[in-house]
């Protein structure tokens, strides 16, 4: 069997050497064994006491492949020359065909420089009975020992790209003050044996290691998008948001598209964009969800309870069949102001199934539920949503989104304004610019952009808006009552606060467990 160089026992190896040498060189007396495992081995000892060593830096001189190619073959003059003399005469034009292109170019030349061939006519004849192969020679040597002494030589081999030179670490090691064949034993634990029978007074212990680095510990790691999530939600509910109920992934098209006055003919229903659900492919029409509302109620009681706002007034049952009748009114042909659409409205294409694309069909569901009783409230959510995208490095088909909501009266578009960049700088990110945007449910509608220091240039952070009336009113919502909306990306700002340049690394089965586990707990930014 062969024995590979991890199984030898490199320690004692030395050990063994050093009873007849006073010194181990090491690149010389272990020039197989790689450079960490020398070290390792050594330190071992040294911390012993039982060598000691000095570090010395060497220059190596390495063939590169041509080289090790003339090694085994022999030079270029030389393989042309063996030809000729084999041959009895070659033709010049012919002799790429016998050495090879190579050795065909530069060969010749260095045969007839050596006058081990001449030129008869078209011809090459041989003269030389014997040729020294002196180049292959000195390569060999140079293999064998990786060093050249003669300095001329070493930079003509360089020039022609035949070798190249490398640093190496030796190590010069002797004996210690503690030398000895054999290490030792050397207890680490004190037993409660050693101390019944007393033989911890002749036990040797091996000495703390106070350079020794913690061993890694085995425990559970946050996800990045999870830290900066918390930081998100510690946000929100430092200014009195609840966070709504977001444990549905599949909503019907009534929540996700009808109720935000999205036109069931709009682009974004489209399969290019959407996924939709084929089994079963349709939902039921909106109705009481007790799930939901048990946890949207807990959270609003824990809510109250921390920032003692009054107990909330009797409410009254919400009626889903005349929010479902009056988000039809509003698409067909207006209502509550608006002039609507003004195209038949399917019921199978509100009742179809999908996965949803923004958490904002939750706000809807919320908003919906607040017009039991209208009151000034404030609802965010951070959970994923789905978009039938083409994947690249900034795009997945499933994101998280941060969302948040706030219905209150006599608000104004200045309020939102000064609302996002409290929120923007909490997260550091300050002097915002708003740009006018697009979505069917808000009017005005702002895109947020936030100035990226580190690409240096202005990126999009976020979507936001005031709910349109033709939005609230059909819910049952008071016509004085305003609600700004907002949401981002939880995946943008945590690719920036951890420098993740690629959206793969940090979503989807592509993401190295490795970097979760070791990413820094906070990232210093350069400010
Ligand atoms: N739904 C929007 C989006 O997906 C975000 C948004 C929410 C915009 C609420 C305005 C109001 O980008």
């Amino acid at each position: 069997p062969v024995i590979t160089s991890t199984e030898r026992d490199l320690p004692h190896e030395i050990l063994a050497l050093l009873a007849n040498k006073d010194t181990v060189v090491t690149n010389q007396d272990y020039p197989e064994i790689s450079q960490p495992r020398i070290k390792a081995a050594i330190d071992r000892l040294g911390s012993r006491s039982m060598v000691e060593y000095d570090t010395k830096d060497s220059e190596i001189v390495i063939l590169t492949p041509e080289a090790e190619g003339i090694c085994e073959q022999g030079s270029h003059e030389y393989k042309v020359w063996d030809a000729v003399r084999k041959q009895g005469k070659v033709e010049i034009a012919e002799l790429p065909n016998v050495v090879g292109k190579d050795s065909a170019k530069i060969g010749a030349s260095g045969a007839l420089r050596n006058k081990w061939v001449s030129k008869d006519g078209k011809f090459l004849v041989p003269v030389a009975k014997e040729a020294k192969d002196s180049a292959r020679e000195l390569l060999q040597k140079v293999q064998q020992t990786n060093s050249l002494s003669d300095a001329k030589a070493l930079t003509d081999l360089k020039k022609r790209k035949l070798v190249k030179t490398g640093k190496l670490i030796n190590y010069v090691v002797r004996k210690g003050p503690k030398y000895a064949k054999e290490i030792p034993f050397e207890a680490t634990d004190l037993t409660s044996e050693m101390l019944s029978s007393g033989s911890w007074q002749t036990t040797d212990f091996k000495p703390y290691n106070f350079k020794a680095l913690g061993g890694l510990q085995n425990s559970g790691a946050l996800h990045p998008l999870n830290k900066v999530r918390a930081e998100f939600r510690q946000i929100f509910f430092n200014q009195g948001f609840v966070e709504m109920p977001t444990n549905r992934f599949v909503e019907t098209g009534f929540w996700n598209f009808d109720t935000l006055f999205v036109p069931q003919q709009h682009p974004a229903r489209d399969m290019q964009d959407t996924f939709f659900i084929s089994d079963p492919p349709a939902g039921d029409k909106p109705r009481e969800c007790p799930e939901a509302e048990k946890a949207m109620d807990d959270m609003e009681r824990g809510a109250r309870t921390l920032y003692a706002t009054p107990e909330p007034r009797p409410t009254k049952p919400r009626d889903y069949e005349q929010y479902w009748k009056n988000t039809q009114a509003v698409h067909e042909k207006g209502a509550f102001g608006s002039i609507g659409y003004r195209y038949k409205w399917s019921e199978k294409e509100s009742l179809r199934l999908v996965l949803r694309t923004h958490t904002t069909a939750i706000s809807t569901w919320a908003l919906h539920r607040l017009a039991e009783d209208p009151r000034p409230a404030r609802y965010f959510s951070i959970d994923r949503v789905f978009r039938n995208e083409a994947v690249d490095a900034t795009h997945l088909a499933e994101f998280h989104q941060v969302e948040g909501v706030i219905a209150d009266f006599g608000l104004t578009l200045g309020g939102l304004m000064k609302f996002l960049e409290d929120f923007f700088a909490k997260l550091g990110i300050t002097g915002l610019r708003f740009k006018p945007a697009y979505n069917p449910y808000t009017e005005p509608s702002m895109e947020i952009f936030g100035y990226h220091e580190g690409l240096g240039k202005w990126v999009e952070i976020g979507n936001s808006g005031m709910f349109r009336p033709e939005m609230l009113e059909p819910m049952g919502l008071p016509a004085d009552m305003r609600v700004y909306g907002f949401g981002l990306s939880l995946e943008r700002p945590t690719m920036i606060r951890y420098g993740v340049s690629n959206i793969r690394d940090l979503l989807g089965h592509k993401v190295d467990l490795g970097f979760i586990e070791s990413n820094a707990a906070v990232r210093l930014e350069k400010n």
